[in-house]
């Protein structure tokens, strides 16, 4: 996928409890509204993405969070457009760590609302950013997640991605090969 199409993308779909959900490409204007997702996270959810507990993101955390260049570093929200103003849920990210061109890998990185899990929006975040992934020739997302992450172990369950983990120090590093 060429880079503007990923910096354009948008889709809308009816999850299957009934909410209408928008995916699409984050924008420089999300700034408040993600720190306003991000006051919505649990602590558990907030040391689950992170690995750090923190209370709320510094203006350069928003600005790199939100101003990305849709190459190396590319950013889907989930929104839920039937509120008004719109409200972001989810947001999924990944970032490429290894250019080789014959395999590029990313490190890729999700969170929801904590009101808004087991809904299947991480599902869906998490697919959408690999058909853009693999538009854009990668083939593999890596992921360090807490061991004790048992939500994010059976969401990739769920995706239907070849999944190993390897353990690296207190952390699981995930593998999942998106080339499928
Ligand atoms: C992991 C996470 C992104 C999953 O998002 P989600 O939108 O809740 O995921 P889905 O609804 O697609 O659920 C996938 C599976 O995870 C499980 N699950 C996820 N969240 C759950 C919750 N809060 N309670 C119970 N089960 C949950 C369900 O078993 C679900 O399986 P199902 O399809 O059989 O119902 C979300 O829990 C989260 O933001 N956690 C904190 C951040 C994090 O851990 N990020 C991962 C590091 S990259």
């Amino acid at each position: 996928m060429v880079p503007e199409s990923a910096r354009n993308y948008q889709k809308t779909l009816r999850l299957p409890g009934g909410f209408l959900l928008q995916i699409r490409s984050i924008r420089p204007d999300d700034k408040a509204a993600l720190a306003g997702a991000f006051r919505q996270l649990s602590g558990d959810s907030v040391h689950s993405r992170f690995l750090v507990y923190k209370r709320g993101l510094t203006e350069a955390e928003l600005a790199y969070l939100t101003e990305v260049d849709f190459v190396h570093h590319v950013s889907l929200v989930a929104t839920l457009p039937e509120l008004e103003p719109e409200r972001i849920v989810g947001v999924a990210r990944y970032i490429l760590i290894n250019q080789e061109p014959a395999a590029p890998v990313a490190e890729f990185a999700l969170v929801v609302v904590d009101r808004y899990q087991a809904l299947g929006i991480g599902t869906v975040l998490l697919k959408h950013l690999a058909n853009i992934a693999r538009e854009a020739g990668v083939r593999t997302f890596e992921a360090f997640i807490l061991r004790e992450n048992t939500h994010i172990r059976e969401l990739f369950e769920h995706c239907g991605f070849r999944v190993h983990g390897e353990a690296e120090g207190e952390l699981l590093k995930m593998i999942l090969d998106i080339g499928v």
